[in-house]
């Protein structure tokens, strides 16, 4: 198995405001892979020093077996990394397409049209509101619309924060199906969570983080059948 993530005694935050302390998580290729923990752990700082968008400190971050810790953004897209922001993930005043042309304006234009096309393949609700507004799109098919802006780079490997938030619970598991399959294109996928039973049900792992720590790691079919975790960071079966 290759090892495609490999984070060590991570450390970092925002400037001088420490958030992570000794982080270590591993991600294979081909995996499905899940972070929870409560609202201001440092799911969302985690994911974005590994992908130069928050301070690193110190510790080891490396991709492939080479070493990225503290690496530029770009450089990293370069290397086959793409990331779905929790927040602001399209441009409500651009149309969808437009939204997608943003994810490879480097690219050829016939690479770009190609890449779109294969986007709207993945994700047909797209196709029959190219050219709408993306503030005129529903929670989901915003979601499917980041998603698909991120997969314009030809992504290996894909960081995604929080996808399902405030979606409809059909569409949050046609979010997570969606996700999923992108496993079959050769996609490993590196997932933060708040609906944690919905993700870990299709993730090889998961990682339960706490204070900017992780806290616990493991097989995702056991910490979803754990008892002790799923008091605290999963919610009870019939909570609503
Ligand atoms: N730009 C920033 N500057 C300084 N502190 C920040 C910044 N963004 C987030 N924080 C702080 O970092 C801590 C971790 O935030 P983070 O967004 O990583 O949590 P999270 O686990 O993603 O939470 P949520 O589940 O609510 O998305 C919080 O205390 C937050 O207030
Ligand atoms: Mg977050």
């Amino acid at each position: 198995m290759t090892r495609l993530l490999e984070v060590k005694s991570l450390e970092g935050g925002y400037d001088s405001v420490q958030i992570l302390y000794e982080i270590d998580i591993h991600v294979d290729e081909g995996e499905f892979v899940t972070i929870i923990g409560p609202n201001g752990c440092g799911k969302s700082t985690l994911i974005k020093t590994i992908f130069g968008l928050a301070t690193y400190y110190r510790g080891e971050v490396s991709y492939r077996g080479a070493d990225v810790s503290g690496m530029r953004t770009d450089q990293l897209v370069n290397m086959g990394i793409s990331y779905v922001p929790q927040v602001d993930n399209v441009f409500p005043s651009l149309s969808v397409i437009e939204n997608m042309r943003m994810g490879g304006n480097k690219l050829q234009p016939q690479t770009l049209s190609d890449r779109i096309e294969r986007s709207l393949e993945m994700f047909p609700d797209l196709r029959s509101r190219e050219f709408d507004l993306a503030a005129s799109l529903s929670g989901g098919e915003r979601q499917m619309l980041a998603i698909s802006r991120a997969l314009i780079s030809n992504p290996n490997f894909l960081l995604l924060d929080e996808p399902t938030a405030a979606l409809s619970p059909l569409y949050q598991q046609q979010i997570i199906e969606s996700i999923d399959s992108l496993r079959q294109v050769g996609i490993t996928i590196l997932i933060v969570e708040q609906n944690a039973r919905l993700s870990l049900a299709r993730s090889d792992r998961g990682y339960i983080m706490s204070n900017g720590k992780v806290v616990h790691s493991g097989d995702a079919q056991r910490i979803l059948t754990d008892p002790e975790i799923g008091e605290y960071f999963l919610g009870s079966h019939d909570d609503h």
